[in-house]
C-alpha cells in the first residue's frame, strides 16, 4: 500500500496517449513570495482517437480556488495529487476550463515549479514541475500556445521575463505593473518559464546568416554584469555553429538567458528563456577558473541546441529523455569541438568527454542504477536524468554518426527535424530518420540491432587476441555484456571498433573500421614483414571496455607513435592502471620502473605535443576509474597506491617538473584560449608535482614559490592551482592560504564553493577531512537549503574523495546518511543524488561493506522518504 505522495512505478510500455489536448493556455500571475495567485485559462477537447473518459489533471503541493467550465462551476474530485473533472461537455468541440489556485513560492524549497531565490522569483518545470504552478496535463506530448501575464511590485520585480515576445506592459494600482508575453511557438509545459525580479542584463543585437535579427540578453544580478561576456559570446557562438553546421537557424526574435544561484541542475532550455545555474553563466579571470569558462561554453551551446533538440522536437514521454539530450550532447561536443579548432585540441577535448564517460557512466552501468539510456520504468524521473541518459547517450548518437559518415549524419538530422517538427516523438523516430536518409549504410543494414544500445544497459566488453603467422596479422574480437538488474542475458551490439596497425618503425601499416555486429569477429591483415601492434578502438568509437593483454612494450609503442591521439593517451593510462592494480592486489608498495618514468619523462619534454595533451597523459587514472576494475574495493588502499605513485612520479621527475612549471607558467594577459588554458593546466600540474616533492624532500622552496604564486596570480585558474598544490601536498601553508581566499572572496558565492570544495576532497591523513567537514558545517557561510553549497561541501566528501569517505570506523557513512535524511526534507533531488554516493557498496571490502549496507538500510527505514531516495536506496539494497 502506498503512503501518500509516494508513486507507483511507472513503465515505459504503459504508455497511453493522452485523453484530451490542451490547445491554448492563458496564464495571469499575481506573484507574491509567500501567496501566488496564478489564474490558467485553457481551451481543451477530447482526443478523439481514444475511448471517454474523465479529464486527470496533474497537481502537487496546490490550494485550489476555483474550477470553472465554459464560464460555469461544476463538480469536481480529487483522486491523489489529481483533479479530476468527469462532468465534461459531450463531444469533440474544445471548451474552457479555467483554475484558480494559489501557492507558495517562498516555501518552495524543492526548487521545482515556482520559486524565490535572492528576492526573485525563478521556474523549474523539467520533468515535472509545471503541476506545482498549476492544474495541467504535465506531459510532454501535450503541447500548446502560451500567453503569460506577470503581475508583481514594480520596485521589488522591475523585470517581468516569460517565454516568446513581449507584446504589452505598462503600470498598475498599489505601485504594481504587468508583463505580457506571447509565444509564437507551442510547446510541452516542461518548456514553461518565467523569471521576475531586480535583474539587469548584457544585451547584442546579431543578424543571423538568413538575414533576420535576433536580440540576445543575459540577465544577471546588478552586481554580476561584469560576468557576462563570456556567457554572452558563447551564445553568440552557438547560434551561428548551429546554422553553420547543421543548417538550424534560431526561430525567435528574442533568446534569453537568466542566472540563479538556486538551482538544482546545471541549467534548463525553456523556451526562448533558458534559466541557469549562475555557475555556468558568470566568469570574469579573477573568479572564474579555465575549466569553468569551458564549461559556460558547452552548457550555453548545450541549452541553445536544445532550441531545435527537445523544442522543435521533443520527447512523447520521460522515457525518450536521451531523444533530447543524448542527441543535445552530442551536439554540445561537437561544438566545443569545432571551436577547439586544431586536430590536437579536439582529441582534448574528447579525451575528456571519455574520462567523464568511464569514470562516472561506467560506474552506474555496473551498479544497482544501472539503466538503459531508454528506460524502462522509474518511480522518479528526477532520478534518471544520469550519466546514462546524456553521456552515454551522446555516444549512442556518435555511433550513429559513425556508420553513417559525418555528411551523412547531416542529412539524417535534417530528415529527423523535417520530418517530425513540432512532435513529440521517440528514439525509435530519431534512428529511424538517420537510417532511412542513408540506405546502405552499416546502421540501415543493421537498425533493429544497432537499437539494442537504447534497451540494453551495461558496458559491453570486446576482448581483443591476437596472432601473427606468415606475414598474416589476426585480430580476434568478442563481445559480450554484463548482466544488469532486470537483465540477465545480452544479445550482441552493433559495435564500431576503428583500428590501426603501427610498424614495428612507428609507421601506420594499415587501419580501418570493422563493424561489429557478431559474438566474434576477426579483421586480418596480409602481407606484413614483421608484427605490428594494433590500436584499437580509436578515438573511444564505442562506448565499450576493451580487453586487451597488451605487453608493456606495445603500449610504449603506442604511447610513442600512435597517429591516434587517443590510443596514446590511452595506452599512458592501461601502463599506469596496470601499476596502480599490480600494487592493490600486491603489497600495497610499488616501486615505479625506469621504463615508464622515461616515457612520461619524454611526454613531459616532448617538443611537439601540446601542453594540454601532456597533461592528460601525466594525470594518473583516478581512484574511480580503477577500483571498477576491481572485485573488491578497499578504497583507502587505492588512495593510498594512487598517491604513492604520484609522489614517485613527483620524485623521479622532479627536475623535468621544474623545467615544465618555469616553461610554461607564463601566459601573458589572460585569455581563456585552448593553448593558454593547457599550459596554465601543465604548469598547474608541475607545481601540485614539486610541492609533493618537496614533502618527502623536505624542500621548503616549491611550497613558498606556490605561496607566492597564489599570492599574487593574475587570474583563478593559476591561483587556485598554487592553493590546490598547497593542500594537496598538505603544506602547512595551506592554513594560511585558505584562510587568505576566503577573505579576498568572501563576497562571491560561486569562489566560496571551490573553497569548500577544495577542503572536503583533500587527501585524507590519517582521517582528518572528515573533522574538517563536520566543521564546515557550521561555518557561516554553509547553508544547506542552497544546492551549489551543498554539493561542494558534502558531495565532495561523499562522492568525490574515496579515500577520507570510506573509513573503516564508518563514521563517513553515518555522515551521509544524516545528509540524505536532512537534504530530503529541504530537496528531494538534491539528497537523492547524495544517495547515490553509495552505489558501488556491495564491492567494497569488509568491514566498510557491512558498514555501509547498515547506513543505507538506516536512510531506507525512514517512513517519509522521499520517491526520489526512496528509489535510490531500494535499489541499492535489491
Ligand atoms: N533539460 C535540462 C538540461 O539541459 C535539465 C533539466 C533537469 N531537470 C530536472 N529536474 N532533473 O540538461
Ligand atoms: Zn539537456
Amino acid at each position: 500500500m502506498l503512503r501518500e505522495g509516494q508513486n507507483a512505478v511507472i513503465y515505459r510500455a504503459d504508455y497511453q496517449p493522452p485523453a484530451y489536448w490542451i490547445d491554448t493556455v492563458d496564464l495571469c500571475f499575481d506573484l507574491d513570495p509567500a501567496k501566488t495567485r496564478v489564474l490558467n485559462k485553457m481551451k481543451v477537447r477530447r482526443n478523439p482517437q481514444v475511448a471517454p473518459q474523465p479529464l486527470k489533471l496533474d497537481g502537487d503541493e496546490l490550494n485550489l480556488a476555483r474550477v470553472l467550465v465554459n464560464g460555469q462551476g461544476t463538480s469536481f474530485k480529487m483522486e491523489g495529487d489529481r483533479l479530476v473533472l468527469e462532468n465534461l461537455p459531450e463531444g469533440d468541440a474544445p471548451f474552457d476550463l479555467e483554475i484558480f489556485t494559489t501557492c507558495a513560492p517562498a516555501k518552495n524549497s524543492k526548487l521545482m515549479g515556482l520559486y524565490t531565490s535572492n528576492d526573485s522569483f525563478f521556474t523549474q518545470c523539467e520533468a515535472e514541475g509545471f503541476r506545482r504552478i498549476t492544474y495541467f496535463l504535465d506531459r510532454p506530448d501535450v503541447m500548446a500556445s502560451y500567453t503569460v501575464t506577470l503581475r508583481a511590485d514594480k520596485q521589488k520585480y522591475p523585470v517581468l521575463l516569460s517565454n516568446g515576445n513581449l507584446v504589452d506592459q505598462g503600470d498598475l494600482d498599489d505601485g504594481r505593473h504587468f508583463a505580457k508575453w506571447v509565444d509564437p511557438h507551442r510547446k510541452p509545459s516542461y518548456l514553461f518559464a518565467l523569471v521576475a525580479g531586480q535583474l539587469v542584463c548584457r544585451e547584442q543585437k546579431i543578424t543571423s546568416r538568413s538575414g533576420n535579427d535576433h536580440l540576445l540578453q543575459v540577465y544577471v544580478r546588478a552586481g554580476d554584469l561584469d560576468k557576462t561576456e563570456h556567457a554572452m559570446n558563447s551564445l553568440i557562438a552557438s547560434v551561428a555553429w548551429d546554422e553553420a553546421r547543421f543548417g538550424l537557424p534560431l526561430d525567435l526574435e528574442r533568446f534569453m538567458i537568466v542566472a540563479t544561484s538556486d538551482f538544482n541542475m546545471g541549467a534548463m532550455e525553456n523556451k526562448g528563456l533558458n534559466i541557469f545555474n549562475t555557475k555556468y553563466v558568470l566568469a570574469s579571470q579573477a573568479t572564474a577558473t579555465d575549466t569553468d569558462f569551458m564549461n559556460i561554453e558547452s552548457v550555453v551551446g548545450h541549452e541553445y541546441f536544445h532550441n531545435w533538440s527537445g523544442n522543435r522536437v521533443t520527447c512523447r514521454d520521460w522515457f525518450q529523455l536521451s531523444l533530447k539530450e543524448g542527441l543535445t550532447v552530442f551536439r554540445d561536443q561537437e561544438f566545443s569541438q569545432d571551436l577547439a579548432g586544431e586536430a590536437s585540441a579536439r582529441a582534448v577535448k574528447r579525451i575528456e568527454d571519455v574520462r567523464v564517460l568511464r569514470t562516472a557512466q561506467f560506474p552506474e552501468d555496473a551498479g544497482p542504477m544501472a539503466h538503459p539510456v531508454r528506460p524502462e520504468q522509474y518511480l522518479e524521473i528526477n532520478n534518471f536524468y544520469t550519466v546514462t541518459v546524456y553521456e552515454k547517450g551522446a555516444e549512442v548518437v556518435r555511433m550513429q554518426q559513425t556508420l553513417v559518415g559525418r555528411e551523412g549524419f547531416e542529412k539524417g538530422l535534417a530528415q529527423y527535424f523535417q520530418r517530425h517538427d513540432g512532435q513529440a516523438v521517440t528514439c525509435d523516430d530519431f534512428a529511424q530518420a538517420i537510417a532511412d536518409a542513408n540506405p546502405g549504410s552499416h546502421l540501415a543494414n543493421n537498425l533493429e540491432q544497432f537499437k539494442r544500445w537504447y534497451s540494453q544497459a551495461g558496458t559491453p566488453r570486446v576482448k581483443a587476441t591476437t596472432r601473427f603467422e606468415n606475414g598474416t596479422y589476426e585480430i580476434t574480437l568478442s563481445q559480450s555484456c554484463p548482466p544488469t538488474p532486470g537483465q540477465a542475458a545480452k544479445e550482441p551490439f552493433v559495435i564500431p571498433v576503428a583500428w590501426g596497425l603501427v610498424g614495428a618503425d612507428g609507421r601506420e601499416v594499415a587501419g580501418g573500421m570493422q563493424v561489429m555486429t557478431q559474438a566474434t569477429e576477426t579483421i586480418r591483415v596480409d602481407g606484413l614483414a614483421s608484427e605490428p601492434v594494433p590500436s584499437l578502438l580509436r578515438g573511444f568509437s564505442a562506448p565499450v571496455v576493451l580487453e586487451w593483454d597488451a605487453t608493456d612494450a606495445q603500449l610504449l609503442a603506442l604511447l610513442e607513435h600512435d597517429t591516434d591521439p587517443f590510443n596514446r593517451w590511452e595506452a599512458a593510462q592501461r601502463l599506469g592502471v596496470r601499476r596502480m592494480l599490480d600494487a592493490i592486489r600486491g603489497s600495497g608498495a610499488i616501486t615505479l620502473d625506469d621504463a615508464y618514468l622515461q616515457a612520461m619523462r619524454s611526454i613531459l619534454r616532448h617538443p611537439k605535443l601540446d601542453a594540454a595533451f601532456k597533461e592528460l597523459v601525466l594525470t594518473l587514472p583516478a581512484e574511480t576509474y580503477v577500483s571498477e576494475q576491481l572485485d573488491e574495493v578497499d578504497p583507502q588502499r587505492v588512495h593510498a597506491v594512487r598517491e604513492s605513485l604520484r609522489e614517485q612520479l613527483a620524485s623521479a621527475l622532479a627536475g623535468d617538473w621544474a623545467w615544465a612549471y618555469e616553461e610554461h607558467k607564463e601566459n601573458g594577459a589572460y585569455r581563456p584560449d585552448h593553448v593558454s588554458a593547457g599550459r596554465r593546466a601543465l604548469a598547474g600540474l608541475a607545481l601540485t608535482h614539486l610541492c609533493i616533492a618537496a614533502r618527502s624532500s623536505g624542500d621548503t622552496v616549491w611550497p613558498g614559490k606556490a605561496y607566492q604564486r597564489f599570492k599574487d596570480a593574475s587570474n583563478m585558474t593559476d591561483r587556485f592551482n598554487a592553493l590546490s598544490a598547497l593542500v594537496v601536498s598538505g603544506h602547512e601553508l595551506s592554513r594560511p592560504a585558505l584562510d587568505r581566499f576566503h577573505g579576498m572572496f568572501r563576497g562571491e558565492a560561486l569562489v566560496l564553493d571551490k573553497w569548500f570544495a577544495l577542503q572536503a576532497g583533500a587527501p585524507d591523513r590519517g582521517g582528518n577531512v572528515l573533522p574538517v567537514v563536520r566543521s564546515l558545517m557550521q561555518h557561516p557561510d554553509f547553508n544547506l537549503r542552497n544546492p551549489n553549497r551543498a554539493r561542494s561541501l558534502i558531495f565532495s566528501y561523499c562522492s568525490a574523495n574515496p579515500g577520507a569517505f570510506h573509513r573503516a570506523d564508518a563514521a563517513g557513512y553515518v555522515f551521509w546518511g544524516d545528509r540524505v535524511l536532512e537534504l530530503d526534507g529541504v530537496n528531494p533531488q538534491v539528497a537523492a543524488r547524495l544517495a547515490r554516493a553509495m552505489d558501488r557498496w556491495r564491492k567494497l571490502a569488509e568491514p566498510m561493506r557491512s558498514a555501509a549496507r547498515e547506513a543505507i538500510a538506516r536512510v531506507a527505514a525512514k517512513p517519509d522518504l522521499s520517491n526520489d531516495v526512496r528509489e535510490v536506496v531500494t535499489r541499492a539494497l535489491a
